[in-house]
């Protein structure tokens, strides 16, 4: 069942969800004699998000619930069970760990928010505690955000840490500036282990939430590009044709996704595994041809049809096998969509022009439904048939680029991606830009004779 709530369709039961995950917080902040105001001022900062600045983006109500109730554990426990000062809470930890799962820092600065002021509260309501906590997730979040390698977590969690002592000092102090106590110190080892210490159980943990949340960090999608990984090191040895496609459909995508403002790393890395699954039968895919000896000549199209089908379904098993992100596999999952295998749908009208195959011929899909799925999708097509182009110009390139695009967005394989026109436009236009770059160093320029004259002429004045 759907309930219309401001414009926009939610779900029943995901609704439910967070009635419940309300319903347990409010019950928790009542035991525990907790300033209500706190829970009040999340819910009318996560209405304004969702309903108002309308963030598409924003997690579940079932993930936001967990992270919520993770929110408000945190503290708890801190603070309650192993009475530890306020400033020991896990803010920061916390904030980063969210902002690397869902790089959104609205939604991370209202996360910190609640659960440095609920730590406040819980710590006998001292104010310096909420700032101090919340000054050094701001930073932690802002540090952390899009960030791809590990040690740059730690780091952020070291400067995080180190602005929530500096707040905390300056807000604590009460004799002059320049005496340190044995508390300042006390709190700058607190304040700089919490940032620290986190950051490492962050990157412990990280795997795990990227589970839970069915989401993949920068982190890990740098991981999965390393040419090392199993499944690449595979592709490479055993599909050489598939693997420099796949390098080509890459560059493509990436700089594609780029110039739209979208996650590059993502579709360079869905790149990189979108055809694993030719692995298993490499011989039959044009690009792996050994001296172009065609194997489908001696197969009926129904045949080659369902090995080309296969390597979708082989892929997303040999994915599954391996471990994996979802993300990485939709992927591979999506990108034929419902496109037709024109090919071998071709030659099946030829030897039955009766039947009805169209149908028959077309990928199961789904269709692409991230925009990041949808220009790989494309950069796909478009790769495949630039190996075609016979004496390629800057003319023929764009010509070409420009009636794939068409044809995909005609036939609505782009329908369920997100993509706008506007959006579609600067892709094919960073297409073209890249094919262009592509064949002007594949292009043979004529042998400089007057160098090889001049050359001769030399090597003859020296003799002489
Ligand atoms: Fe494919
Ligand atoms: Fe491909």
């Amino acid at each position: 069942m759907k309930i219309p709530i401001v414009g926009k369709e939610v779900k029943f039961n995901n609704l439910f969800i967070g009635l419940i995950f309300f319903a347990a917080a409010s019950f928790i902040f009542f035991i525990y004699a907790i300033n209500f105001s706190l829970l009040i001022t999340a819910l009318i900062l996560f209405v304004y998000v969702r309903f108002v600045r309308k963030l598409d983006d924003l997690p579940s109500y079932l993930n936001l619930s967990i992270l919520g109730a993770i929110a408000i554990l945190i503290p708890l426990f801190t603070v309650i069970t192993f009475k530890m000062s306020g400033y020991g809470v896990a803010a920061i930890g916390f904030i980063m760990l969210v902002t690397l799962l869902f790089n959104n820092l609205e939604f991370s600065f209202i996360l910190a928010l609640f659960i440095s002021f609920l730590s406040a509260s819980i710590d006998g309501g001292n104010f310096n505690v909420g700032i101090s906590l919340f000054a050094g997730s701001l930073v932690g979040a802002m540090l952390s955000y899009r960030i791809r390698r590990r040690f740059q977590v730690i780091r952020a969690g070291f400067f995080a840490g180190l602005v929530q002592f500096i707040v905390a000092f300056l807000m604590e102090r009460e004799q002059s500036f320049f005496v340190l106590s044995g508390m300042d110190f006390n709190l700058l080892k607190l304040c700089l282990f919490n940032g620290v210490i986190s950051s490492f159980i962050v990157l412990g943990i990280l795997p795990v939430f990227e589970y839970i949340f069915k989401v993949v960090t920068n982190i890990s999608l740098l991981e999965l590009s390393d040419f090392n990984h199993p499944l690449l090191r595979k592709l490479i040895l055993e599909a050489p044709g598939t693997y420099q496609h796949s390098l080509v459909v890459a560059n493509l995508s990436e700089m594609a996704t780029e110039s739209i403002g979208a996650n590059s790393l993502l579709a360079r890395v869905g790149a990189y595994y979108h055809d694993i699954g030719k692995m298993v039968k490499p011989d039959y895919f044009v690009e792996n041809l050994v001296n172009y000896r065609d194997v489908h000549k001696n197969l009926k199209p129904s045949m080659s049809k369902l090995i080309i089908f296969n390597h979708v379904k082989d892929g997303v098993d040999l994915a599954a096998k391996h471990h994996l992100n979802p993300k990485i596999i939709d992927f591979i999952s999506q990108h034929h969509g419902r496109t037709l295998v024109y090919y071998f749908y071709q030659r099946a009208k030829e030897l039955e022009p009766d039947g009805k195959h169209e149908e028959e011929y077309r990928y199961p899909g789904p269709r692409p439904q991230i925009k990041e799925i949808a220009i790989v999708a494309l950069a796909d097509a478009i790769e495949a048939l630039s190996r075609t182009l016979e004496e390629p110009n800057p003319s023929r390139i764009e010509e070409m680029v420009r009636e794939v695009v068409k044809k995909r967005f005609m036939e609505g394989e782009l329908d369920e991606s997100n993509l706008t026109l506007k959006e579609l436009e600067k892709i094919t236009q960073s297409f073209i830009r890249i094919l262009n770059a592509i064949f002007h160093t594949r292009i043979n320029y004529p042998k400089d004779d007057s160098n090889r004259d001049n050359k001769s002429a030399k090597s003859k004045e020296n003799k002489s």
